[in-house]
């Protein structure tokens, strides 16, 4: 089969595709035919340095997919490495149906983001939440950004959110962010300071390090929550934790590699993305879809934080 190659640590010159004996079926796992892999942040960290728990090179990259079971379903799917090949073999617990209406590029973009997002907002305790509930989404425009927003406007939350470009904030506000923060013309501190009259937002959802996650909780209201999720600046967080006292504030971190190892976790919030998702409701975004012999324009995109909502790689 054909698949793509982490041939060792580095950019995106390190990726090939090269032709590798098919997928090894393991218990409770079934062969699936890949149509299409979600590109994701943690793509690029695997890649570049090895990502908490992934195999050292060589290996197959991808940790999404979708495409079809043995008996010709449409499913998608999570892991942590092998997505990006003609043939991945997949945990039972980690596909999923695609919704009828979705395509193949749509399934592949769904599980990182939309779960991630769904659990953000679970631990900033926001699922049942009165209306006058607000979050800062930082990377507003990206993957679990553009999912963050749109289970924001089914709970009724109001919303800000980061991002460099304009262009990329007013395709968000279409999908139903009220308000968007351009950090390279407006320090968001600020900005959220005085739109919200100087009270701050109930939740953050961090992904950036360095320095933002105190940024962050100076963001904050009484009792607000700062969920971490990454550091794409690639900076350590810097966080003097006695700021935290002044509003009765709490940083929480989120890593779906592990939350999704809690099954009773992972089956309730299928529960209710699904029923979102099937309804239509949620349609996960697609800024752009590459060939897969193109995956090291996919990876550069991302690197360079150009992207549009999910990058998708076209499989077969
Ligand atoms: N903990 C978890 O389980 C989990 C799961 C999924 C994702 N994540 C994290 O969530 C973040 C978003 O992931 P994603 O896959 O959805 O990516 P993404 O948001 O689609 O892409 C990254 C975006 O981050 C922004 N950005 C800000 N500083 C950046 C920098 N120094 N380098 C590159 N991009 C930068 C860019 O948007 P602007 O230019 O608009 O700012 C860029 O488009 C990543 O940090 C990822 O590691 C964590």
């Amino acid at each position: 089969m054909k698949a793509l190659m982490i041939t060792r640590f580095g950019g995106p010159e390190v990726l090939e595709v090269q032709t590798v004996p098919d997928a090894h079926v393991g218990p409770d796992q079934v062969l699936i035919d890949v149509e299409a892999g979600g590109l994701n942040f943690a793509d690029l960290m695997a890649a570049e340095g090895g990502y908490a728990g992934t195999p050292k090179p060589p290996l197959i990259a991808g940790r999404e997919f979708a495409g079809k079971d043995p008996n010709g379903r449409r499913v998608m799917g999570y892991m942590q490495w092998g997505a990006f090949a003609e043939k991945t073999a997949a945990y039972r617990a980690f596909f999923w149906p695609v919704p009828a209406a979705w395509t193949a590029e749509q399934g592949a973009a769904f599980p990182v983001n939309f779960f991630t997002a769904y659990f953000a907002f679970w631990k900033a305790g926001l699922l049942e939440k009165p209306a006058g509930t607000r979050v800062l989404i930082h990377a507003v425009a990206g993957g679990v950004g553009t999912a963050a927003v749109q289970i924001g406007k089914i709970l009724g939350i109001e919303m800000y959110g980061t991002s460099s470009s304009e262009e990329k904030l007013a395709r968000v506000r279409e999908l139903g962010l009220q308000h968007g923060i351009n950090y390279k013309q407006k320090d968001y501190v600020k900005a959220i300071k005085e739109l919200t009259k100087g009270e701050g937002v109930d939740a953050v959802f961090e992904m950036l390090g360095g320095e933002h996650v105190a940024k962050s909780v100076h963001c904050l209201r009484d009792f607000g929550r700062v969920i971490v999720y990454g550091a794409a600046t690639g900076q350590s967080p810097t966080l003097d934790t006695r700021v935290l006292y002044v509003k009765g504030a709490s940083v929480h971190g989120l890593w779906l590699t592990y939350l999704s190892q809690n099954r009773a976790l992972m089956e309730a919030a299928w529960k209710q993305l699904s029923e979102w998702a099937n309804a239509g409701r949620l349609q996960p975004v697609i800024g752009k879809v590459f060939p897969l012999a193109e995956a090291r324009a996919a990876y550069t995109l991302m690197r360079e934080g150009k992207n549009y909502g999910k990058i998708v790689l076209k499989i077969a």
